[in-house]
C-alpha cells in the first residue's frame, strides 16, 4: 500500500539526536534556541517560541492575548479540532464561518457578518498548505481592532504575496510526525510583537523569569533539545521537500486534468506547499475511496465530520449553518503526498485514482 504520508527521516536526524544525547543537555537548551532563530529567519518574523506541540502554541497565543470566557473568536469548522479546542481552553467560544468552495479556506467575505461586540480575534487556518486571503483578513481585523492568529500548523513555508504563513498576525505551527517538517511532536509560535513574545516565553516555562522567580502564571510547554535537533535537520531539508511535494502535485494535476473532479486551487500570488493534496470527487466519494484503497493506494478524509458537527461542540450550543463545509466533508479525499514518493508510486496513484473515478462516472475503466 502506498501510504498517504511518511516522514522523511534518516541518518542525519539520527546523528543529530545522538549528538544531543552525548552532550548531556537533553531538555530545552541550545538546540531549541538555534531552531527558534533559524525559524524566525526563514519565516520572516522577529520572534519564534518553540513549544511542545501546535495545540499548545495556539493555547499560549490565545491565553497571552488575554482571550477569556465571554469572548468570541472567529474561525472555521473545516479544520482539525485543535483549532477550536485551543479557543475553548480559554473559556471563549469559536464562531464558525464557512469556507470557500475552491480553496477550502475561510471565506473572508463572511467574516464581517460574524463580528459582534464580543469578538476578539480572527483565526484563519491555512489548511493543507495554502495561505488564506490575508489581505482581506488583515484589513477586516484592522477595521475592527481584532487580533489575527494564523493556524499555520499545515503551512510551513507557504507564501502569500511574498510573505510566509505565520508572518501576518501571530502564527502557530505544528511539527507533528506527518507535517511538512517534523520534530516528532513540537510546535512554533511566531510573532513580531515583542511584549507578546516575552510573555509566551515566560508562560512556556511556568512564568519563571529567573530561577524560582515566578513572574506570572505559566506552565510547562517546552520543546526538548532532542526534538529541536531533529527540527534543525528538517528545516535544512524543507525547501527541497516542499519542491518535491509541488512536483508530485503538478504530476497529479496533469494526470487528473480530464477527470470530472476538482483538483486543488492555487489563487494568484500564493504558493501551495501541499501538506495534503485533496480532490473533490462528488457524492460517490466513499465508494471511490474504497476503490482507491483496493488498488493499493492510501486515501483519507480531512475531515469527515466538521468541528461544528462534533457532539462536544453541539452540546455547547455552538450551532452553525455551513453548507460549503458540509459539502467538503462529504465529497473530498486526500491522496498520498510525501517527499519520498517515487515516480513509480506517483504513476500508480494517478492510474488507480483515474480508474476509481472513471468507473464511478460510468465512463468505464481507463488508465
Ligand atoms: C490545522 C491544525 N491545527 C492544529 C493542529 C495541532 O497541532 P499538534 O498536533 O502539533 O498539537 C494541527 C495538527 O495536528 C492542525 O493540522
Amino acid at each position: 500500500m502506498i501510504p498517504i504520508a511518511r516522514p522523511d527521516l534518516g541518518q542525519e536526524e539520527i546523528d543529530a539526536v545522538a549528538d544531543v544525547i552525548r552532550s548531556g543537555i537533553i531538555a530545552q537548551g541550545p538546540r531549541v534556541k538555534e531552531l527558534e532563530a533559524a525559524w524566525s529567519q526563514y519565516c520572516g518574523v522577529k520572534h519564534t517560541i518553540a513549544v511542545a506541540n501546535g495545540t499548545l502554541g495556539l493555547m499560549a497565543i490565545f491565553d497571552q492575548l488575554g482571550i477569556v470566557a465571554g469572548d468570541e473568536v472567529i474561525t472555521v469548522a473545516h479544520t482539525f479540532a485543535a483549532t477550536a479546542n485551543a479557543i475553548l481552553s480559554t473559556g471563549a467560544v469559536p464562531v464558525f464561518v464557512d469556507i470557500e468552495p475552491d480553496t477550502y479556506l475561510i471565506n473572508a467575505r463572511l467574516i464581517e457578518a460574524a463580528i459582534t461586540p464580543r469578538t476578539r480575534a480572527i483565526v484563519p487556518v491555512h489548511l493543507f498548505g495554502l495561505v488564506a486571503d490575508m489581505d482581506m483578513i488583515m484589513a477586516i481585523a484592522d477595521r475592527h481592532g481584532l487580533a489575527v492568529v494564523e493556524d499555520a500548523c499545515q503551512a510551513h513555508g507557504a507564501m502569500y504575496r511574498g510573505r510566509r504563513a505565520g508572518s501576518f498576525g501571530h502564527g502557530a505551527f505544528s511539527l507533528y510526525a506527518t507535517k511538512n517538517m517534523t520534530t516528532a511532536e513540537g510546535g512554533f509560535v511566531t510573532t513580531d510583537d515583542d511584549a507578546l513574545a516575552d510573555r509566551i516565553r515566560l508562560y512556556r516555562n511556568q512564568g519563571m523569569r529567573s530561577r524560582y522567580q515566578f513572574e506570572m502564571l505559566g506552565y510547562n510547554y517546552r520543546m526538548t533539545d532532542l526534538n529541536a535537533a531533529i527540527g534543525l535537520v528538517q528545516l535544512d531539508k524543507l525547501e527541497r521537500n516542499t519542491a518535491r511535494r509541488q512536483a508530485i502535485a503538478a504530476a497529479y494535476d496533469e494526470g487528473f486534468a480530464d477527470l470530472p473532479i476538482r483538483t486543488p486551487a492555487v489563487p494568484d500570488g500564493r504558493t501551495h506547499v501541499y501538506h495534503q493534496y485533496t480532490i473533490e470527487v462528488g457524492p460517490d466519494r466513499d465508494a471511490i475511496i474504497e476503490a482507491i484503497k483496493a488498488g493499493g493506494v492510501g486515501a483519507d478524509i480531512y475531515y469527515p465530520i466538521p468541528v461544528h458537527r462534533q457532539s462536544y461542540i453541539q452540546e455547547r450550543g455552538l450551532h452553525a449553518e455551513l453548507p460549503v463545509t458540509d459539502a467538503a466533508a462529504a465529497r473530498t479525499v486526500a491522496l498520498p503526498m510525501y517527499p519520498g514518493m517515487t515516480a513509480e508510486d506517483r504513476a500508480t496513484v494517478i492510474e488507480v485514482v483515474r480508474r476509481a473515478v472513471l468507473d464511478r462516472a460510468g465512463v468505464g475503466a481507463s488508465a
